[in-house]
């Protein structure tokens, strides 16, 4: 079966830079060019979809400071990559609440989606500012306002934020810990987990060849026999 969809946990960037006596935003920022050297692999390998973790409704708690910078972080980029993003034939998506993000961000998050919409080679769904449970929460509310009195599964799949995309079917986390922290937490039921101890400014193109491999050894029986 074709690893159509890919989820990535990018965890391990600020455990990367403390391990180097380097601020922990140094960490991000590496973390985001070995996202860049992923997305190349990727195309190559005709991924059609690759899901990552940027900002969780959680990171909230981090200290103010390290939010300040990791937003800047993403505004730069989304800045910086427009143009490659575009004629790699990249489609850039957000999924995530956009209700308490400033307004001037959300823009960009929307100029970025207009700009990318005709990529035919990859979709990146950037899951920012999310969390599964506050996703089925607004999936639920969607469907409900649209007088879905009694929203089946396939109503509330179908009121995703990106509800074209397929389910993912596999999803790897870096950095050694073994949890999804809700990531696509709806989506999941039957994908393929993987975990990596090699923390996640380390990844390099392989390791899309090695998730791929991993992906190709798994059997996929969906409950039946298969
Ligand atoms: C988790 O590492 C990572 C994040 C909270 C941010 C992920 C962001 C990037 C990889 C950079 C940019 C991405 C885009 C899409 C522009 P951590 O800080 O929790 O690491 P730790 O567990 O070692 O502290």
């Amino acid at each position: 079966m074709k690893l159509r969809h890919l989820g990535i946990i990018m965890d391990g960037n600020g455990r990367w830079a403390e391990a180097r006596g380097l601020e922990r935003f140094e960490g991000h920022k590496e973390g985001f060019n070995a996202l860049l050297r992923l997305i190349d692999r990727a195309i190559e390998r005709e991924i059609e979809c690759l899901s990552v973790f940027a900002f969780s409704i959680e990171n909230w708690k981090r200290p103010e400071d390290e939010r300040r910078k990791l937003f800047s972080l993403f505004e730069s980029a989304i800045e910086k990559e427009r143009t490659n993003l575009k004629d790699k034939g990249i489609r850039v998506v957000f999924s995530g609440s956009r209700e308490n993000l400033e307004k001037s961000f959300v823009a960009k998050m929307s100029s970025l989606e207009s700009y990318t919409a005709s990529g035919k080679n990859l979709t990146i769904q950037v899951l920012f500012n999310y969390s599964g449970s506050d996703e089925i929460t607004r999936l639920i509310r969607r469907a409900v306002g649209k007088g879905i009195k009694s929203p089946t599964f396939d109503d509330l799949l179908a009121n995703r934020d990106n509800p074209e995309l397929p389910m993912p079917d596999m999803i790897v986390r870096s950095a050694g810990e073994k949890r999804l922290s809700g990531f696509l937490l709806l989506q999941s039921g039957y994908t393929e987990l993987a975990f990596y101890d090699r923390l996640f400014p380390d990844w390099n193109a392989e390791m899309i060849d090695n998730i791929i491999i991993e992906y190709s050894k798994r059997k996929r029986k969906f409950g039946g026999l298969i």
